[in-house]
């Protein structure tokens, strides 16, 4: 099989960048996508010139490394299915392909196909942790867990981080990813200690970060690779109202708002002003 790709060449994210069309020979339809690219990178090399620089790591879906614009679509036209997961046979012999990498500025571009998502790591940090006591494995049933807050903890917790959701978002929001993962622990018991914790502050971190505002589209359920629902944004959206209202924090500035006072701000501002009365 022969194919035409037309890729984004960039050497990093202050060198302009531009389409380089390549052919590529020899394409099997048991390759994967990723593996299509190898063929091509091993003739650039070959010849010379750079290879197009492309993350990968688990190469089986689960990893969330991989990720760009195929046609225009994040992970290309097969439906919950990850770029690596991605194989050959959906093609046929003589199709051009654009290939490009995630466009939003919250992702900014590293090279070629590749870009930084460390702002989801961020929102991670802010929340993304529990404090029950660790150590050896406790007793399966020692926290008795309802088989639904089970499934659905599970479903959230597929969200691999891939970034799909925001590159096809037009407004390049990170909600489905940031509600996948407050839903995760959100929804076990061992999550409720820090449950308002843990939402107001991933929330208040995704606010942080260059992310637009949800208006509720859906493309970035379409495109998820892990099928993560909208459902878990309504829920989002349920727990930070339920969490306000616990807290009676205001002003509770938390979407599309890059410089809104954290709520980790919050208290820190609140324990100083508290010094600076004693
Ligand atoms: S919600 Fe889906 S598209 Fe978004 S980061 Fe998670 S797995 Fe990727
Ligand atoms: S390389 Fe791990 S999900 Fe694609």
């Amino acid at each position: 099989m022969k194919l035409s790709l037309r890729i984004w060449r960039q050497k990093d994210r202050n060198a302009p960048g531009r389409f380089v069309t390549y052919p590529v020979d020899g394409v099997m339809p048991e390759m994967s996508f990723l593996e299509m690219l190898d063929v091509l990178n091993e003739d650039l090399q070959t010849r010379g010139e750079e290879p197009v620089a492309f993350e990968h790591d688990c190469r089986e879906g689960i990893c969330g490394s991989c990720g760009f614009l195929i046609d225009g679509v994040p992970h290309g036209p097969r439906r919950h299915t990850t770029v690596c997961q991605l194989h050959m046979r959906f093609f046929k012999d003589g199709d051009a392909l654009t290939l490009e990498p995630w466009r939003a500025r919250a992702f900014p571009l590293v090279r070629d196909l590749v870009v930084d998502r460390s702002a989801f790591d961020r929102i991670i940090q802010a929340g993304g942790y529990i404090t029950a006591p660790t150590g050896s494995a406790p007793d399966a049933n020692a926290i008795l867990v309802p088989k639904e807050a089970a499934d659905t903890a599970f479903d959230a917790a597929a969200c691999i981080g891939c970034g799909a959701c925001v590159a096809s978002c037009p407004n390049a929001a990170a909600m489905l990813f940031t509600a996948a993962k407050v839903a995760h622990l959100n929804s076990l018991p061992q999550g409720q200690p820090e449950r308002d914790e843990r939402t107001l502050n991933m929330v208040a971190a995704m606010g942080r970060e260059v992310f637009g505002t949800c208006s509720n589209h859906g493309e970035c359920e379409a495109v998820c690779p892990k099928g993560i629902p909208l459902e878990f944004i309504a829920a989002l959206n349920r727990d930070v109202i339920r969490a306000a209202f616990r807290r009676r924090r205001e002003p509770l500035h938390v979407l599309g708002a890059p410089h809104h006072p954290a709520h980790e701000d919050v208290r820190e501002s609140n324990s100083a002003q508290k010094e600076s009365s004693t």
